[in-house]
Parts: structure tokens; sequence; C-alpha cells
């Protein structure tokens, strides 16, 4: 089974973004063959600084390795570093109804946030999506809830194309992600964490004293209990579905051991939020230890990153020439 996914590089890795995307990722690297690539060309779509940008994209790919995707067993790559990327898009242009892009939900978000600078890629965005995928000729595609429009358009592409030129594509699946645990806000426990605002992020890279410190003074609700109440605890509830995703242990345990019920060290009484968090700040310092390591090893590492990427792009590129050279054939060109 081939599997391909891509981040874009807008941002540092949060627990929202780590749990949710590529801790599932990580367990797909073991049972397929799995492509996960640095969608650099889509963050274009939005202004970005040419001063920093290059840094941002390596950033990325350091992140994606620092948090477990393991070189030996998939493929990362950077995806303006195969141009096939870019030629299929146009081709697949030339089949792409102008409706099917204007409905896009992202489309009609981002052109309103970026209401002065609509640029015609935030348009063709999800173009160039079906031609990463296609170029592969994939299975499946790991993605939140959030692409599921992105991939039916890749899908009617794909069968669009093979309609009116012959099979050529592989017609891929979504693979919804597990959104059962949606991370919130550490400042607003009712809107989702997102780097679009990293003052309310938790970062998987954070040094110790920032955790404790973002932890320490995340937004907590009236009351005393340390109790899974969403609706009526949206702070506490957050705060204890991120120590039970981290810890591996679940709510119902956790719950009892910050009650006193729960055990010798809170001599029966029940546990302070303060305590609560002070358990959580120790746990996620020591869990999330190691990816802070192998992100310091990795940035001192360069090299070694850049061999990773360019044994990467060498892989993809040798797929996604054999995909472009039938196609090349099938549409007239040469
Ligand atoms: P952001 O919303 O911070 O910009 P991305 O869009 O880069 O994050 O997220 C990539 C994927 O990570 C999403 O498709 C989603 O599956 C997952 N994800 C992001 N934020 C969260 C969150 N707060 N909780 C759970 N999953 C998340
Ligand atoms: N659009 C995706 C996102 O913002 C990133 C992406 C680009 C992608 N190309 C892809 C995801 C191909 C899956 C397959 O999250």
């Amino acid at each position: 089974m081939r599997i391909l996914s891509g981040i874009q590089p807008t941002g540092s890795m949060h627990i929202g973004s780590y749990l949710g995307a590529v801790s599932q990722w990580k367990k797909l690297q073991e049972t397929g063959e799995c492509f996960f690539f640095v969608a650099d060309l889509h963050a274009l779509t939005v202004p970005q600084d040419p001063k920093s940008f290059s840094a941002q994209v390596m950033q990325t790919a350091i992140e994606l390795i620092a948090a477990g995707l393991n070189p030996e067993k998939c493929v990362i790559f950077i995806q303006s570093e195969v141009k096939e990327h870019t030629e299929l898009c146009w081709l697949l242009n030339t089949i792409t109804p102008l409706g099917e892009l204007e409905r896009m939900t992202q489309y009609k978000d981002k052109s309103g946030q970026f209401k002065d600078s609509i640029n015609a890629g935030l348009l063709n965005y999800p173009i160039l999506q079906a031609a990463d995928i296609l170029l592969y000729q994939v299975d499946s595609v790991p993605v939140g809830e959030d692409q599921k429009q992105h991939l039916e358009l890749t899908k009617n592409l794909a069968r669009k194309f093979n309609q009116k030129y012959g099979k050529t594509f592989n017609v891929p699946e979504p693979l919804m992600l597990e959104t059962g645990a949606k991370i919130m806000s550490l400042q607003n426990p009712k809107k989702k964490m997102s780097k679009s605002q990293p003052e309310t992020c938790l970062f998987l890279f954070d040094e110790p004293d920032v955790i404790k410190k973002k932890i320490m003074s995340a937004v907590t609700d009236t009351g005393k209990a340390i109790k899974y109440d969403p609706e009526k605890k949206p702070g506490i509830a957050n705060l204890l579905t991120i120590y039970s995703l981290i810890g591996q242990k679940s709510i119902k345990e956790l719950e009892k051991k910050f009650s006193a019920r729960g055990g010798s060290a809170l001599d029966g009484k029940d546990a302070s939020y303060a305590q609560f968090k002070m358990a959580l700040v120790k746990l996620l310092v020591e869990k999330l230890e190691p990816f802070r390591l192998k992100k310091k090893e990795l940035l001192a590492r360069e090299v070694y990153v850049k061999e990773i990427l360019e044994r990467g792009r060498k892989r993809a590129q040798i797929i996604a020439a054999g995909t472009m050279q039938d196609v090349r054939k099938k549409m007239g060109l040469n």
C-alpha cells in the first residue's frame, strides 16, 4: 500500500498537529510505503518572507524527523525540489472546472482573510495538491477533516483524466485521521490550538521553562475538581486530554489519580489545580525531551538532513518522472 501526505512549512509543530497528524503518520510508516513532503509551494499562496522562507522549510523537515518520521522507513522530501509537481499541476489545470475550485471552503476562508491579495494560486491550490498525490499513484492519503474536499477534487480529476485519455492515474482514497482528540488552545479552551495563534500553542519542542510557564498559566475553570467535563470545565478537560494522550493513561485513571481516592501522595485530599498542573508539567518535560534533543541534534547536522532530503528527492522523482512520461504521451506532448 502506497501512502502520501504533505504539511505546509508555516510554523513550528504544536502538540495538536503532532497528535492529530504526525503521530499517526509515524504508525503508517511501519506498515506502508510512505511518502511525506514539505508543501513549500502551497505555503507561497499566502505572503511569506523570502529571507527566512528556506530556513522555515528546513525547520519543518527537521521537525518531522525529530518528531519521529524515520528516513529509513519513509521517503521525506521537499515539494519544490521535484519539478514534476508544477508540470502536472499545469496539465491538470486544463481539465479542472472553475466552479469546483470556487466552491472550496478553504479558498473561501483564505480569500476572505487575505482580501487585498487574492491571487490565482489561492484558487488553484487544490490542483497542485491533486498533482502532489496523482504523481505517485498512491492508494491512501492521511489527512484531517479540513482536507476532505481537496481529496474529492483529486479523485474527480483522476477519474476525468482516465476517462478522457485512458487509464493513467490510480484513484486514491483519503484516510481520515482520527480526530477523537482535538487539542484546544491553552488560553481559550473553546477554540482549537492553532499555529495561526502561536501564543495559545504548546509546541512539541518548547523548552522546560516555557512548558512550565504555559501550563501553569493555562486557563482553567471555576470549581476545584479534576474532572473531565468539556462543557462545564473545558480548560481542565483539555489539560486532561493532553495528559492522557502524552502519558498514555485513560481519562478515568487520571480522574482517580488526582482525586482523594487517588493515592497516598495527596494525603487523602483532592489534588488542587496547581498540583495537577505541576504533575502535567513534569510529564510533558519528560516526554517531550527526546523530541527537543533530537531537533537540537538535527539543527547542528544540516549536512545530514540535506542528505536525507536529497535521497528523498531522488526516490520521489523516479516515480514522478515515470508518471509524467505517461501523462505527456497520453496528452499528445512529444
Ligand atoms: P494549524 O491548524 O495549527 O494551522 P495544520 O493545518 O498545519 O495546523 O494541521 C495539520 C493537521 O494537524 C490538521 O489537518 C489536523 O489533522 C491536525 N491538527 C492541527 N491542529 C490540531 C489540534 N488542535 N488538535 C488536533 N489535531 C490538530
Ligand atoms: N493542503 C494540505 C494542508 O494544508 C497540505 C498538502 C499539500 C497535502 N499537498 C498535499 C496533504 C497532498 C496531503 C496530500 O494540510
